[in-house]
């Protein structure tokens, strides 16, 4: 620990996928700004990484608020020199009938995981760009960008536009030495599952805690749902010297679920 590897951003990161990535990165030398709407829980991660020897300090942010990122990107540098990465990870699902799925739905879902996705890339590149130096920059997408599913369309179709602006930032920004790639789990034990099969037994879609879970992981070939520590190498690899020959591309971590 301790080596200056720069800052990295990581939005939602003060529980589960994303908080796994910044105590990673942490451990590895970088200072990580967590950032969060989620007050309480993103003090608690920020101390707990510094408890553990890491560098981190935690932003306030709506990842749909351009004022609050951009922010968090120049805490980011003041904390730690030079911004080196941003995890534009922050998302949530909101499921409903396909038939019955509402533009309140398709609007709430799309502006945190299309939008703010969006809006993580300008500001994080506008800075590295400003700065003049390169980057890197990684979404978190999802199987369901991949394939439909009935009842989270909006939430299928914000993952696909998260590839689709991995894709389209990836080549804006390539002049700049700048990468943009994305990775896409499966089914990972966090509390995003647990609101999950909540709703879902408020549809009918679920008759009792875990099932939906169970439902969905029935096929994995790799025999098991994932855990957070199942994504954290393969984001230290796309910050990476080893991935700087890549970009645009947006790696699987789902056990084998979707195989293209
Ligand atoms: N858990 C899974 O099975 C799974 C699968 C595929 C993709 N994903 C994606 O991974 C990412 C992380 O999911 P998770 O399972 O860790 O979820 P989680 O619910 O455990 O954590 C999400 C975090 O994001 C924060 N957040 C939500 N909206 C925000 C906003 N507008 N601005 C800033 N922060 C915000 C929450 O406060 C929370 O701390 C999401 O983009 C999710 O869609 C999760």
């Amino acid at each position: 620990m301790g080596a200056d590897t720069g800052g990295v951003v990581v939005t939602g990161g003060a529980r589960g996928i994303g908080l796994a990535i910044a105590r990673n990165l942490a451990s590895s030398g970088h200072g990580v700004v967590i950032a969060d709407l989620d007050e309480a829980a993103g003090q608690a991660a920020a101390s707990d990484i510094k408890s553990e020897g890491g560098r981190a300090v935690f932003c306030r942010v709506d990842v749909a608020d351009r004022a609050m990122v951009a922010a968090a990107v120049a805490t980011c540098q003041e904390a730690f020199g030079h911004i080196h990465a941003i995890v534009n990870n922050a998302g949530f699902n909101k499921p409903q009938n396909f038939l019955e799925t509402t533009e309140d739905n398709w609007n709430r879902i799309m502006k945190v995981n299309g939008l703010g996705v969006l809006i993580g890339i300008q500001e994080a590149a506008k800075a590295m760009i400003a700065a003049g130096h390169g980057g890197s920059i990684v979404n978190t997408a999802s199987i369901a960008g991949r394939s439909g599913d009935g009842q989270w369309a909006p939430y299928c179709a914000s993952k696909a536009a998260v590839i689709s602006l991995t894709q389209a930032a990836a080549r804006a920004l390539a002049p700049h030495g700048i990468t943009v790639n994305a990775f896409a789990p499966g089914v990972v034990e966090t509390d995003l599952w647990t609101q999950l099969d909540l709703d879902l037994i408020a549809l009918g879609a679920a008759s009792r805690p875990g099932e939906a879970m169970e439902n969905f992981s029935r096929n994995i070939p790799l025999g098991r749902t994932s855990r957070p520590e199942d994504i954290v190498g393969t984001v230290a690899f796309l910050i990476s010297p080893a991935s700087a020959y890549m970009t645009g591309q947006c790696l699987m971590i789902d056990g084998g679920m979707v195989m293209q």
